[in-house]
């Protein structure tokens, strides 16, 4: 059901990737910086889930990441993932909170398009069903693109999350136009995925700069953010970074601030 105007905004979740504090351990080998520490302090600092992605290469996020945030954090893990055999069978291994199914090409340097849900609606069926029969919330990154919005309910997915990279990308670049159409094709997606009772997401690319816009969108229930507050707490701490992207999504979203609960 849409939300009525007259329904005062909704919390908008934040979920945070640590993938890339894995990314600067793995430069030199060993130990530090432990993703999972990052996942504690980003818990403290106001996150309200942790999300990591497990690429087929391990270049960031190990097996043994997996198994230590699953037993070791208290706030839901949202596991990213592709579609494919292995990935299942350690998704079913740890039971995640949620499992979100992301495109991945080896070449890419980050994820860098939406999932073909439309396209690959027969491969991705068994999975999302294997997923969901274990009681794992499924998600599918997508383009924010009604086609691919009607493959993920007709999957039976229960979550869809947005792909936000080209408005980023067009924010950035001070192309106005370009950044003006894709927040309206967000926009569009989300008010079209919570008509058809999907939980709406977003993420990918998002900083202090461009989240405010995104945050605005009342059908959003949760964004991802990763990259650059990884980057940030290289100035400010992680705990810094995430406090101060929660007051701005908070703010965009017209409600008082939640940090003051993590003190
Ligand atoms: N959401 C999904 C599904 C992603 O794959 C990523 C990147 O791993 C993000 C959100 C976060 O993107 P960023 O690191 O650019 O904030």
């Amino acid at each position: 059901m849409a939300r009525q105007n007259n329904q005062p905004a909704s919390f908008l979740r934040l979920g945070v990737n640590i993938d890339h504090v894995a990314t600067i351990r793995n430069a030199r080998g060993g130990l530090h910086p432990d993703p999972v520490r990052a996942a504690h302090l980003a818990a403290k600092a106001g996150a309200d889930g942790i999300t990591a992605h497990l690429r087929e290469d391990r270049r960031h996020i190990s097996d043994h990441d997996i198994a230590r945030l699953s037993r070791e954090i208290d706030q839901p893990l949202n596991l990213e993932m592709a579609a494919t055999p292995e990935m299942l069978e350690i998704a079913l291994r740890h039971k995640p909170h949620a499992a979100c199914f992301v495109p991945e090409k080896r070449e890419e340097r980050t994820t860098e398009g939406g999932l073909d849900a439309a396209g690959g609606h027969n491969h991705l069926a068994a999975y999302v069903g294997k997923l969901a029969d274990a009681g794992i919330r499924v998600s599918l990154f997508i383009e924010p693109d009604r086609r691919q919005l009607d493959a993920a309910v007709s999957l039976g997915a229960p979550v869809v999350e947005l792909h936000t990279g080209t408005y980023c990308d067009a924010h950035n670049a001070g192309d106005l136009d370009l950044r003006a159409a894709e927040l309206a094709r967000i926009v569009d997606a989300a008010a079209y995925a919570e008509a058809a009772g999907l939980e709406c997401h977003a993420g990918h690319g998002l900083s202090f700069d461009s989240v405010a816009d995104v945050a605005a969108i009342d059908s959003l229930v949760e964004l991802n953010i990763g990259h650059f507050l990884i980057g940030e707490a290289i100035f400010s701490g992680l705990e810094s970074a995430v406090r101060q992207m929660r007051v701005l999504m908070d703010r965009a979203r017209g409600v008082a601030s939640q940090t003051a609960r993590t003190g």
